[in-house]
This record gives structure tokens, sequence and C-alpha cells, in this order.
């Protein structure tokens, strides 16, 4: 008999994906972003989310079918985005495969959207060794976890972000910079014409007394305000590139410094980095340094990997079902809060 065909279903932000997995192989995945409509707005939007998960949730389904070369019949089980993430946004992927597993007569899983970042690398690396230190860093999430089984035992929280999480940081600081939305990107591009050490921006929750697994990003985005007005103040003009490269080079040094941290304190050879801001330049060549030097291995998916898909969640949704997990019932809601 031929391994389950999983279908996941993310919708939790302003990406609707759709991929479809079996046997921990990516077969085809397809996402579709509401990106460009928020971008006037310096922000998601979440009205603007859901009507757009609305819009796009039948097209990725079918792309991704398509790309796989499979038909909706061959859909064994369909795994979905329960949260955290936009209310309204995740009741449109929820509505969706809730109407597919029904109908199909296949079971239903929830995911929690962090552990799909965790399995994205999966798709790209094979199984995660067990344990593994995981970084997740994303527009809305800032966490050090500590990943044993994903399919059988709970994720541990080695840490968070006590505010911003570090894509917000970046997202945020690209308006004070002046550079487009979504900020990330933008920061990236302009810090290489930058030099690192023009501003000595502060390198939050690093002294002695403090929390080594916890990250602070809303004192660097005050910062950063700071430095911009008192150039302006003096009625210099910003220098942005120097800007960039200085934000980018202290966010991706507590992060690194921590992640690496926290698997020497745990005896863990493996380090994951996934989120969108693992696409970060900085970020990757930093954590390699730092791996290297730690003899720890760094697992970084691939950019399209890195941020929100529809191919983690299936990717969440292969392992439940091979590991025999209970499905969820139909009735299940969304948590837009959802704990790890
Ligand atoms: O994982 P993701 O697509 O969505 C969330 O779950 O939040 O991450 C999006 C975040 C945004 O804040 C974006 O600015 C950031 O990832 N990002 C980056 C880069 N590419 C995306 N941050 C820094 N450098 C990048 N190259
Ligand atoms: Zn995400």
């Amino acid at each position: 008999k031929r391994s389950p065909v999983v279908l996941g279903i993310e919708s939790s932000c302003d990406e609707t994906g759709a991929g479809i997995v079996r046997d921990g192989r990516l077969l085809g995945h397809a996402v579709a972003s509401s990106m460009d409509e928020h971008a006037r707005y310096g922000g998601v939007v979440p009205e603007i989310a859901a009507r757009a998960h609305v819009h796009a949730a039948g097209p990725v389904v079918r792309a991704a079918l398509d790309q796989a070369g499979l038909a909706l019949r061959d859909i064994d089980a369909v795994a979905v985005t329960t949260g955290p993430g936009l209310s309204g946004a995740l009741q449109v992927g929820l509505a969706s495969a809730k109407t597919l597993a029904y109908s199909l007569g296949v079971p239903l899983y929830g995911v929690h959207h962090l552990a799909g970042h965790v399995a994205a690398d999966t798709l790209e690396h094979g199984p995660l060794p067990n344990p593994c230190v995981v970084l997740v860093v994303s527009g809305g999430h800032t966490s050090l976890l500590l990943v044993r089984d994903l399919a059988r035992d709970p994720v541990v929280h080695l840490g968070d972000t006590l505010d911003d999480a570090a894509g917000e940081c970046f997202d945020k600081a690209a308006r004070i910079l002046g550079l487009p939305y979504p900020g990330g990107p933008a920061v990236d591009r302009a810090a290489r014409a930058g030099d690192p050490a023009a501003v000595a921006f502060p390198r939050p929750l690093t002294g002695p007394g403090d929390d080594p697994y916890a990250f602070s990003f809303s004192g660097l985005k005050t910062a950063a305000a700071r430095w911009a007005e008192a150039h302006r103040a003096a009625g210099r003009e910003l220098p942005v590139a120097d800007g960039a490269a200085a934000l980018q080079e202290a966010v991706a040094d507590v992060l690194t410094r921590k992640a690496v941290a926290a698997c020497t304190d745990h005896g863990v050879s493996t380090l994951v980095v996934v989120g969108g801001v693992a696409a970060n330049s900085r970020v990757r060549a930093l954590a390699e340094a730092r791996c290297d030097a730690a003899g720890v291995e760094l697992r970084v998916p691939p950019l399209r990997l890195c941020t929100d898909n529809g191919a983690m969640i299936a990717a969440v949704g292969d392992l439940l079902v091979r590991a025999g997990a209970a499905p969820a019932p139909l009735d299940v809601s969304v948590d837009p809060s959802a704990p790890l």
C-alpha cells in the first residue's frame, strides 16, 4: 500500500499556502500573498487578509495538486493551521480544510503554525535529529525551542520575545529608515552598502543577569528612532545603509548568540533556523560562523520554505498521520493565540 498523501493548508497571516507531502517528501506547493494589498497600510490588515484567503484558497489547492500531478481524490488526509495567527484569516483556511476533509471522507489534522515552521526543514534536509534546538524567527514570533519528536513530544519553549518579534523589528525599523514594506528584505538589501559598526545599537537581554534565552526587540526599534531623529534634528541626511547594516547586525548578533548558547548549554548538536527572518543574509552568515566555532550543525531551509507556506503544514500532517495521531473533530476551532 502506498503512503498517505497529505494536503496542508496555511492561512494564519497574509500568505495562503497549500502543499502536498507524502512520506516526508514535498510533491507540490503553491503560495498566494496579499502582501501588496497591505503595503500602503504599513502592516497586515486582518480584514483584507481574510478576504484574500477566500479568494486564493481554491486556486492554491488546485495549483499544488497540479504541480504534484495528483487529483483531489488522491488526498488521504488534510492538515490545516489552527493557530496562532489572525482569527479571521485562520477561519478561512480551517473552513476550506474542513470542507475538503469531510467531503473526501479523510481525516483532518490541526497544526500549530510554529510546528509547521520547524517541520519545513524536513522537506529539504530529511527528518530532524532528536533532540535539536530550533530558532523560529518570523514577523509574529521569536522563539527558541527544544524539539524532540514533533509528532509525539510537546515542544519545549526555552525562551521567547518579551515584546516585538525579530521580523517586526525589521519591519518597524525599515519604516523609520524610509524603506518599503515588508521591511526585512528591504533592510537586508540596504545593509549591503552599509557599515555594521557605524552605529552602536544595543544588544538587549545579553547582560550577565539577563534570561539567556529571552529576547526583546522593542528597545532596538526605539534606539533606531532616536538615532534617526538625532540626524533629522541636526539637519543631516539619514545614512540609511549604515543604519540598516548596524540594526541588522544587532538583531543577528543577539539571535545567533542565544541560539548557539542554547545548543551548547543543552548538549544539542543541531541548530535549525526557520521563519521569514531566517532568510536574512547576516543572520545566516553569523549563524554559520558561530555554529562552526561551537561544533554545531546548522540547518536552514531554503527561502521558499522559510516564509509562510502550506508545505510546512503538510509536513507536520504527514508526521502526525505516520505516527498514528488522533485526527481533529470536524467542529475544531481556530486558536489565534495558541500556545505551542
Ligand atoms: O515567516 P514569515 O513569512 O511570516 C510570519 O509568520 O510572520 O515571516 C515574515 C517576516 C517579516 O517580518 C519580514 O520582514 C521578515 O520575515 N523577513 C526578513 C527577510 N525576509 C523576510 N527579515 C530580515 N531579512 C530578510 N531577508
Ligand atoms: Zn510564519
